[in-house]
């Protein structure tokens, strides 16, 4: 490996219960590198998401970003740290316009209390929120409500919000999920122009849409890593073919 790994996880299990859903995984991630980590369903993919996104403390091993040890900090301590997420499930405020939802993000991450706020920096404020909703395709969305947006626009949406704390890593649970193939193409587009920017880890189900995507593809099944390798690797690996046969 070149260079020192953005973020990684250190022998990591995860347990609900007695059922393990993630056994004592491993993975250094490289800065830039566009990554996916996918398996079928219930592989453990949005429990591991959840882990290294501090989500979900582990049951057992470490998660390091940057070198520092960042296991059971709380949520609010990875977005100050420089990692934002987006989820599986479209998380925006529906009766909000675009532009106030990324409002709403960006002062969340300048102040939690202050209430009244120099008009300079209210100014800033809807620049700022302009430019996000500009960089994410939905300028012309910008006063309509996100509950009135396409599926598709709502994601993107959530993607403006995740990026109002100029993260470092960028970590997005199933980014196309329900989505059309237009606003698939759309969101991909996205996810690889972001990725020129930031480190992006997302966390995929289906095989075939990051296999053109992604650099590299980490494979879990029943909880445990399968396979690590290029896309081409993956796809003439035995033991993935197995497991994903039959499946999309
Ligand atoms: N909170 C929980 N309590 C109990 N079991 C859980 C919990 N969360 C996940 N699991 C179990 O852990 C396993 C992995 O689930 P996970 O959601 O991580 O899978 P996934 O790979 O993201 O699947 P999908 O492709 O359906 O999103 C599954 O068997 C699931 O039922
Ligand atoms: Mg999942």
């Amino acid at each position: 490996m070149t260079g020192a790994p953005i973020l990684e996880a250190k022998a990591v299990s995860r347990y609900f219960g007695k059922f393990q859903a993630l056994n004592n995984i491993s993975v250094a991630f490289r800065p830039g590198e566009l990554t996916a980590i996918i398996g079928p369903n219930g592989a453990g993919k949005s429990t591991f998401f959840n882990v290294i996104s501090g989500g979900i403390p582990s049951s057992a091993g470490q998660v390091l970003f940057e070198g520092r040890d960042i296991t059971g900090l709380a949520p609010h301590d990875f977005a100050r740290l420089g990692i934002a997420k987006s989820f599986q499930i479209t998380n925006v405020f529906k009766q909000l316009s675009g532009h106030e939802n990324v409002r709403v993000a960006l002062q969340m991450r300048t102040t939690r209390f202050q209430i009244l706020r120099p008009r300079e920096d209210y100014v800033t404020l809807i620049e700022q929120a302009d430019a996000l909703l500009e960089r994410v395709g939905l300028t012309d969305s910008r006063n309509k409500l996100a509950g009135d947006l396409a599926h598709g626009q709502q994601r993107s949406l959530e993607v403006a919000m995740a990026l109002a704390c100029d993260p470092r890593l960028l970590l997005m649970d199933e980014p196309t999920a329900g989505m059309s193939p237009q606003e698939t193409t759309v969101m991909m587009d996205l996810i690889l122009q972001l990725s020129a920017e930031r480190t992006v880890i997302l966390v995929e189900h289906k095989m075939k849409m990051v296999m053109g995507l992604c650099k590299r593809l980490i494979v879990l099944h029943h909880g445990e890593l399968l396979a690590d390798g290029s896309p081409e690797e993956i796809r003439t690996n035995a033991e993935v073919k197995r497991v994903y046969l039959g499946q999309n």
